[in-house]
């Protein structure tokens, strides 16, 4: 069915939203075919974001371990410091061939209001941001950003204020504004065509990775990792290898802090399948259909939903899932930083994390590629904290004090 990976995916969203969808669907198919659309994109990816990015081989780490050689897709080096930048300007460019002239966005952290922004600005849309007050509030030095960029960043104010009400009312702008405006969706997920717009975006990472990798060691990865929120990072990594079936793909949730409800991201095994925010995948939930609480020390992990390609390929046991805890990932950020001068986003460290548990466990002669999908400069407040430097807390005592 068109839409579907296996029973997962659709389109579940209200009537009214329905043509603009199909709209969606329809420009996508034709741009995919186009000589134009695909050199305009090339040509973003290349001298806007930086594209390729470098596949480096982690030497002292591989060496430290004395199992498999781990290689790094260092995603961290692209504009605005991840892989979000490329699905955000393959909307950009579908939205100018539908004629909108507004883009709007919904973001969690903030790194996805960031990539949204930087595209407006350098395609010329206006943009607006809904973001929770609770992540407002959390993650200010993004929202900073964003108004830098030129966009608009709107506090949503109901509910947890949290993400998925910034969603709900991105939504709601959608709805009333579809005429000139685009939703760029941030991941792999809601209804159809986005999981696989946003996947078709992502596969230059995995097409980098077989090129990449087939020059360094003469033969396709054995384990590609990757770490998992909606998905969108994941796909971009695996979508290659899917067919290559002595590639083991490994997708990696958040464990967070304890496995009660509210303290983790994992849903893999404690999700169920339903139907929310327009499509069918697996969630954490309540019985009542409810999205949970989730936590993880990295926000782009704490999403309760899954791409519903995942989900597919969970069940046809295709990708293994596994998680890290918020404390392994953190180690690992300190162990790629010293050994390999590279400071990951905590979301690509529960990647590392889990590259460092089965390096030792393989054969030398075995290669283990690491998706990291991006860098570690957003995380400068939460690193702080969780490593209690008490010098960069004076630093900002003194900036208040020394007021604007
Ligand atoms: C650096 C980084 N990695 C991973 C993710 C998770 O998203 P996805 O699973 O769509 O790649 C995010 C989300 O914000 C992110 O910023």
């Amino acid at each position: 069915m068109k839409g579907h990976f296996g029973k997962y995916g659709g389109r579940y969203v209200p009537e009214m939203l329905i043509p603009a969808l199909e709209e969606l669907e329809k420009v996508y198919i034709s741009a995919k075919k186009d000589k134009q659309f695909n050199s305009d994109f090339i040509d973003l990816l290349q001298n806007f974001a930086g594209r390729p990015t470098p596949l480096v081989f982690a030497k002292n780490l591989t060496e430290k371990l004395a199992g498999a050689k781990i290689y790094l897709k260092n995603e961290g080096l692209n504009h605005t410091g991840a892989h979000k930048i490329t699905h955000c300007i393959g909307q950009g460019l579908i939205a100018k061939r539908m004629g909108k002239t507004r883009l709007i966005a919904e973001t969690g952290a903030g790194q996805h209001g960031v990539a949204t922004a930087s595209v407006a600005a350098k395609l010329g849309f206006s943009c607006t941001v809904y973001m929770g007050e609770v992540d407002i509030k959390r993650q200010r030095p993004n929202v900073f950003l964003m108004e830098q960029l030129g966009a608009k960043v709107i506090p949503v104010v109901f509910g947890s204020r949290t993400l998925k009400d910034a969603v709900n009312a991105a939504i709601k702008d959608w709805i009333e504004n579809v005429k000139d405006t685009h939703y760029v969706l941030g991941s792999v997920v809601g209804p159809h065509p986005f999981p696989t717009m946003n996947r078709d975006f992502q596969t230059v990472v995995g097409k980098e990775i077989r090129k990449q990798i087939s020059k360094a060691e003469n033969k396709l990865p054995d384990v590609v990792i990757a770490c998992v929120g909606g998905g969108s990072n994941a796909m971009g990594a695996f979508t290659e290898f899917i067919k290559e079936s002595s590639v083991h793909l490994v997708g990696v949730e958040a464990g967070g802090r304890g496995k009660k409800i509210g303290e983790h991201a994992t849903r893999f095994p404690n999700g169920s399948v339903g139907i929310i925010e327009g499509y069918k995948s697996y969630f954490l939930q309540n019985n009542d259909g409810q999205l949970q609480k989730t936590h993880s020390i990295s926000a782009g992990l704490d999403y309760p939903g899954i791409g519903p390609e995942l989900s597919h390929l969970h069940d046809t046991k295709r990708v293994e899932f596994v998680s890290v805890t918020d404390e392994e990932a953190l180690k690992a950020v300190q162990i790629l930083a010293q050994l390999e001068g590279i400071i990951p986003a905590l979301e690509s460290a529960h990647a590392v994390s889990y590259s460092i548990k089965t390096a030792p466990k393989l054969a030398k002669n075995k290669v283990i590629v690491v998706n990291l999908s991006g860098r570690g400069d957003k995380d400068i407040f939460i690193l702080t904290k969780a490593f209690r430097d008490k010098k960069f807390y004076e630093f900002m005592e003194n900036i208040v004090k020394e007021g604007l």
